[in-house]
């Protein structure tokens, strides 16, 4: 039987380097990343504070600028973009999730949701029905009218993913999203990123936890700037102990 057409790349990045100067100082963040995700893959970048996961973010987010290598997102290249043609690619292509939420505090969650909309000039009405559709998606219809601080934690990050979707982009990124959270709390928000992963979502999550990260299929763990293992996670040792026991190896006499 011929093998199954792979999902396309949407992600493709080669040799990015990305070095912070702060007068004499250089901080050398990112020293040569190559990677490449396909469409609904469900990947966890993980590593030690002050590895470079939250550059990587902001690179693959479209935030920020490499200082050399390649940018490749949904076979757009990215490399030689300008501030402004970075904006349009960011708006269309990227729905990008934060630690902190990241809403505007004086409006409704509906509005927050709306806001990007408003950025690409979608018509009130349609952008009022999407973002009504983007906070049914992830649990909300009943808080559409509460502001962020009538909402509970883990409410405020399903706004923030709604906001991050209600474009339709190819790509959510999430920063730590589950870092301001209780356990309770963040195996929710987990619930919904696998909802939206069943529902063909690529997703890119950056978090230190290793119970989080075990949600995602693939792991790619960070060092000083560079990747330095990229594994599904049922074969990453540390996720393992927390994946359902038919995908963990048969325990040997000796190992058990
Ligand atoms: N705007 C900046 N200016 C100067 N140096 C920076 C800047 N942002 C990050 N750095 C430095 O670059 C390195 C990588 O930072 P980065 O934020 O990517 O790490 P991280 O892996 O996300 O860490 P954490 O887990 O703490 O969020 C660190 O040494 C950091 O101090
Ligand atoms: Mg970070």
């Amino acid at each position: 039987m011929p093998e199954p057409l792979a999902n396309p790349v949407v992600i493709r990045v080669t040799n990015l380097t990305r070095t912070y100067r702060i007068g004499s100082e250089r901080v050398e963040a990112l020293r040569g990343v190559s990677l490449e995700v396909c469409k609904n893959e469900y990947v966890a970048v993980m590593g030690h504070s002050g590895s470079g996961k939250s550059t990587l973010m902001n690179l693959l987010g479209c935030l920020d600028k490499a200082d050399a290598g390649l940018y490749h997102l949904n076979g757009i290249n990215t490399t030689r973009m300008n501030a402004s043609g970075l904006a349009n690619v960011r708006n269309r292509e990227i729905g990008f999730v934060f630690q902190s939420f990241e809403l505007l505090p004086r409006v409704s969650a509906l509005k927050n949701v709306e806001l990007p909309l408003i950025y690409s000039k979608v018509p009130f009405w349609s952008r009022r029905k999407l973002a009504q559709q983007a906070l049914q998606r992830v649990g909300l219809a009943d808080r559409m009218h509460h502001k962020p601080n009538q909402l509970s934690g883990g409410e405020k990050q399903r706004v923030a993913v709604a906001r991050a979707l209600v474009g339709a982009p190819s790509i959510l990124l999430a920063d730590e999203p589950t870092g301001n959270l209780d356990s309770k709390t963040s195996e929710s928000i987990m619930q919904l990123f696998e909802q939206l992963y069943a529902e063909g979502q690529t997703i890119i999550m950056v978090t230190h936890e290793v119970d989080i990260a075990a949600h995602a299929r693939r792991i790619v763990r960070m060092r000083d700037g560079q990747i330095y293992s990229d594994l599904p996670a049922e074969q990453d040792p540390d996720c393992l102990r927390f994946k359902p026991a038919e995908l963990r190896p048969e325990q040997t006499e000796q190992s058990s």
